[in-house]
């Protein structure tokens, strides 16, 4: 059998799964307007993909606040609830799993997506060097510069802690097999992570034990309604995605890999930031997250099937996420079965539109 450890079943917490090919999340901007209502194209698009160990699905805003790019979906009104609700039965009536990936994008956004035009919000007031994607007062969409955020006063956060956890409970009605914290990427949890956005002086910013509070209490938070074995995290330790620098990522990737540990959280999923021009893991690092996590332990980024095999044979990693690949190739784990080639996929259609590079790639025929 080809990549015989990629290839084979895995337990995830409460989740027993057919193989160890993750479909890793990725925003794909197609939601239904208006209201970011995930739709039945979205559904196919999932359930064709069906064969991954597990679907992360795309990010997805917890609260209006939280959103920074237009058209991506919610979970936070009742038809986003009911329109995930056919997502994940589709993905399960074709034999799949699926989690949702939570999603606040902090500084990342801009007043055109905030209520009544309101600043984005942030550790400290910190504008990024990074883009956001709006749809203008004249209707035409386009990439902009984030715009100033402003500094949450800690009376503020729990209630977003709140919106983290009503939103997991809205998934949970809506049928996922689990959640995924969205801790990586330069988002609202890993700017108070790091040292370039949080800038803070109360007991959320300084020290390393600060700086993962908050994003701890949300995991708490989410534990509270889904309990820890339906709960991974994913992190992206170095990475420098939407103007992240952080002085002290190897300590706070093991920081936080010790009190997943000690919640016993299904998965921790690592974003590796090579792919987005960002340094490559060393295998120090490596070994130092296997050393302290003891539930599965995910690694996504410019893998291809053998590398991954190897991975897993290693230990090192209990299962990979495949992103890119899974754009173009929704029989992914077929394809690696039979180490049948794999389709390019088309950067053009990465975000929004229609069927087009979403659903009509096709699938590898046997000569
Ligand atoms: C189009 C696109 C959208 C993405 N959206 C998300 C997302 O919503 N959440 C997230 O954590 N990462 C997101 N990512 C990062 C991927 O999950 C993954 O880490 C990255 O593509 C590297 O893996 P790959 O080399 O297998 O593609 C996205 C990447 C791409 C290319």
């Amino acid at each position: 059998m080809a990549y015989p450890h990629l290839l084979s079943p895995m337990r995830c917490g409460a989740l027993h799964l057919n193989n160890r090919v993750w479909m890793a999340p990725l925003t794909r901007s197609r939601a239904a307007q208006p209201g970011d209502v995930p739709s039945e194209l979205n559904a196919e698009y999932y359930a064709q993909r069906a064969n991954a160990g597990l679907i992360v699905s795309e990010a997805t805003q917890i609260s209006r606040q939280g959103q920074g790019y237009a058209w991506t979906p919610g979970i936070y009104t009742e038809p986003q609830e009911a329109g995930w609700q056919r997502v994940v039965q589709a993905v399960h009536a074709a034999g799949g799993k699926i989690v949702l990936q939570l999603w606040h994008v902090g500084r990342i956004s801009h007043p055109l997506l905030q209520e009544n035009g309101a600043a984005p919000v942030a550790p400290s007031a910190i504008t990024a060097n990074a883009q956001c994607f709006v749809v203008q007062p004249d209707g035409t969409p386009a990439n902009v510069p984030t715009a100033s955020p402003r500094a949450l006063d800690s009376s503020e956060l729990p209630a977003i802690a709140q919106d983290y956890a009503a939103a997991a409970a809205r998934a949970k009605r809506a049928g996922f097999d689990g959640v995924e914290i969205h801790m990586a990427n330069g988002y609202l949890l890993d700017q108070f992570l790091c040292t370039g956005s949080n800038q803070r002086t109360d007991d959320y910013g300084g020290n390393i034990e600060n700086r993962a509070r908050f994003p701890l209490e949300v995991l708490d938070a989410v534990i509270g309604v889904w309990g820890p074995e339906r709960v991974g995290v994913r992190l992206s330790p170095f990475g420098t995605f939407n103007d992240m620098q952080d002085r002290e990522a190897d300590a706070m990737a093991v920081y936080l890999a010790r009190a997943f540990q000690e919640r016993e959280i299904a998965y921790l999923h690592i974003a590796e930031p090579d792919w987005a021009g960002g340094p490559t893991l060393s295998d120090e690092f490596r070994h130092n997250l296997r050393h302290e996590f003891s539930g599965s332990l995910v690694w996504t980024g410019g893998y291809d099937a053998q590398r991954a095999d190897e991975m897993i044979q290693s230990g090192l990693a209990d299962a990979i996420g495949f992103g890119r690949p899974y754009i173009a190739n929704p029989d992914l784990v077929n394809r690696f079965a039979h180490q049948a080639p794999l389709n390019a996929p088309d950067v053009n259609t990465f975000y929004g539109g229609g069927t087009a590079g979403y659903t009509d790639y096709p699938c590898w025929q046997p000569s």
